[in-house]
């Protein structure tokens, strides 16, 4: 038998697929985070133009100068960040930008702090890079808990915190207080904090975006054309960070994939630079996903918070209830995939039409009386 590495071996798969793969036939799906958009035209006509450019071979491994040039304009004068081109590093997807910074920032043992219940990605990357997660439990109303996590940057031992706002899987969005109490306290202590941007646009109601960078050099800002712009198939995301980190980061890059793919990367050109129309659009249709699935969780009596952004709704609902959920036709995913503190409730997607959120309500309501 093939003895495998114990830093793969040791990581399970994702919750999230388990589910996925156990649905019955003609189940609505409420299980993936996944824009239920088709990529906007403009976009995907600059990636049939840059194919017959032929536009097919490497790129820098860092991404195509015009990319970055423009994502340090996006930083720039959508969330007030500066930065240079050379400061930007492209990457495939969000989840390649978590990679090449944890594998560029964590030594072996060190500790990697993030939110539980909170993104699958951030624990096991942790554990691929040698080093250790370290979940640190949210507070009741699904926000993060700053006086806690002071805690486990003084340990000596953690290297860097992933602050995610727009979350996954709670939809809370963390106020401007908040994101500078973390930075800043995270900086007392040395520690380098990923702040996971990709949700940054679908902030609802008086919920505001606000980028982590705002508040202190040590950090890597993470965003990703994935959600923004209904490309997750597309593998573009992007880190932004000192060159120092950026110089680590490329390496990890070079070495494992070379670079983004060139035809996704002339796509996202277009996505970041073009008509941003699309954006609004979406917003629009997952707040009112939003309101409707929320009120029809109130009606129906489950415990639901109004979540700020992202699209999930993340309802109280215990495994047995989840089970019998899941058997009668609605794919969601039990929190507990999200981290123990996830434990007792379940992350619906709301990243499906408003008719197959209300089938899906009449089906919970079926499963749940
Ligand atoms: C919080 C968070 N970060 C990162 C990612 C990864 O995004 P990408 O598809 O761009 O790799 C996801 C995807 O679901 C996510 O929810």
């Amino acid at each position: 038998m093939t003895d495998f590495a114990k830093r793969v071996t040791s990581i399970d798969i994702s919750g999230i697929r388990k589910m996925f793969e156990s649905a019955a036939p003609g189940s609505i799906n409420m299980g993936l985070g996944q824009p239920d958009f088709d990529t906007p035209e403009n976009i995907k006509n600059a990636a049939i133009k840059a194919l017959s450019d032929g536009m097919t071979g490497y790129t820098n491994n860092a991404g195509i100068d015009e990319l970055r040039a423009a994502v340090a304009e996006k930083l720039k004068t959508e969330n007030g960040v500066s930065v240079e081109p050379s400061n930007v590093l492209i990457t495939a997807g969000g989840s390649g930008a978590l990679h090449a910074s944890i594998m560029s920032l964590i030594e072996d043992g060190q500790k990697v702090v993030f939110n539980n219940p909170g993104f699958v990605s951030y624990g096991s990357l942790a554990t691929l890079a040698g080093g250790v997660p370290d979940p640190v439990p949210l507070r009741p109303d699904l926000h993060l808990d700053v006086e806690a996590l002071k805690e486990h940057f003084s340990d000596k031992k953690t290297k860097v915190m992933v602050l995610n706002s727009p979350a996954n899987p709670t939809g809370a969005v963390e106020t401007k207080d908040t994101i500078k109490a973390v930075v800043e306290s995270a900086a007392d202590y040395g520690v380098t904090v990923l702040s996971d941007e990709v949700y940054e646009k679908f902030c609802y109601g008086d919920a505001k975006f606000v980028s982590a960078a705002l508040f202190g050099d040590n950090v890597v800002t993470i965003n990703a054309a994935s959600k923004t712009y209904a490309m997750t198939g597309w593998r573009i995301g992007f880190m932004a960070a000192s060159k120092e980190i950026i110089d680590q980061a490329v390496k990890v890059q070079q070495y494992s994939l070379a670079c983004p793919t060139s035809i996704a990367q002339y796509a996202a050109l277009e996505a970041y630079t073009g008509d941003q129309s699309s954006i609004g659009v979406m917003k629009k249709e997952y707040e009112a996903r939003r309101n409707l699935i929320i009120n029809g969780l109130r009606d129906l009596g489950i415990s639901v918070s109004m979540p700020e952004g992202a699209f999930y709704a993340f309802p109280k609902l215990d495994l047995d209830t989840v089970m019998k959920i899941v058997a009668g036709g609605v794919i969601i995913t039990p929190g507990a995939a999200f981290g123990s503190n996830g434990a007792g409730y379940a992350r619906m997607s709301y990243a499906t039409s408003q008719k197959n959120i209300l089938i899906a309500l009449d089906r919970i309501r079926k499963a749940v009386e």
